[in-house]
């Protein structure tokens, strides 16, 4: 089912998105801030797919950026789109699992991940961002949430289109991420700017970008397949559907939560 849910993002990175987290770069910045990512910090971003904020983020604040993906043709698309913008310097990228970082502990001042948390064992991946970030160092988090308590159906059925993704409400989440010790947590919802999936690339990619995505579609009936599941869950399900990003601190050696 994993291989599934990485078609379906291989398919819409092919179609020209940029990245597969909702709100797109506009969030990705909002939550960057809120983090303090600027010129001299070290970012780590897990599961960065294509490398598109890793690059982002290198370029318009300065920092150096290494990302992590379990994909190795995700990180080979990484590395070349940091080789073409010339970010070759401040920017690389390593296969590898989000539960098992190939880094030493405290090794970044901000850890960020979008969109990616919701398919892993999520207190095991926290505990693990927890450990390679500095004391004081800021971690965020940029995921789909229920917007309340959703039917046990609906959650049976994300699990099984989305392939092991589960999310949790608002609540739950901060209650999770206080759980494994980060302090200062602020939670964004920004369910009420998104609207419907097929709007969402239409902004991104134009008319013109979905019709050609529709047609690339005919042709890979196993995604169009996948694809008519996920409309099927957000037209069903939308209400329950939200998006938001969580910004937490990990306390200073000596200070306790
Ligand atoms: C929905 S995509 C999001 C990509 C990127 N963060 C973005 O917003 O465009 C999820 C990414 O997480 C990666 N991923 C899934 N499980 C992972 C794991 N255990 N360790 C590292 N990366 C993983 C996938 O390969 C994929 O590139």
């Amino acid at each position: 089912m994993r291989g599934r849910v990485a078609d379906v993002d291989e398919f819409l990175y092919s179609c020209g998105l940029e990245v597969l987290h909702p709100g797109g770069l506009e969030k990705t910045d909002e939550m960057a801030r809120m983090c303090g990512v600027g010129r001299g910090k070290r970012v780590l971003d897990v599961g960065c797919g294509k490398g598109v904020t890793a690059c982002y983020l290198a370029q318009k604040y300065g920092c150096v950026v290494v990302g992590v993906d379990a994909s190795e043709r995700m990180v080979e698309y990484a590395r070349e789109l940091a080789s073409r913008r010339g970010l070759g310097d401040r920017v690389s990228f390593k296969v590898a699992d989000a539960h098992s970082l190939p880094f030493g502990d405290e090794s970044f001042d901000i850890v960020i991940a979008e969109c990616t948390t919701v398919m892993l064992d999520k207190e095991r991946a926290f505990r693990e961002f927890l450990r390679v970030l500095k004391p004081g160092g800021c971690l965020g988090d940029l995921e789909m949430i229920w917007r309340r308590e959703p039917p046990r159906e609906l959650v049976e059925r994300a699990r099984e289109v989305w392939g092991g993704f589960e999310t949790m409400t608002l609540e739950k989440w901060v209650e999770l991420l206080e759980g494994v010790g980060l302090v200062d947590i602020r939670a964004v919802d920004f369910s009420d700017e998104i609207r419907s999936m097929w709007k969402a690339f239409i902004r991104e990619l134009g008319i013109w970008g979905v019709v050609r995505m529709a047609c690339k579609l005919l042709l890979r009936p196993d995604v169009l397949r996948a694809m008519r599941e996920y409309a099927d869950i957000f037209s069903r399900y939308g209400d329950y559907i939200g998006y938001a990003y969580f910004v937490g601190r990990k306390p200073q050696k000596g200070c306790r939560a």
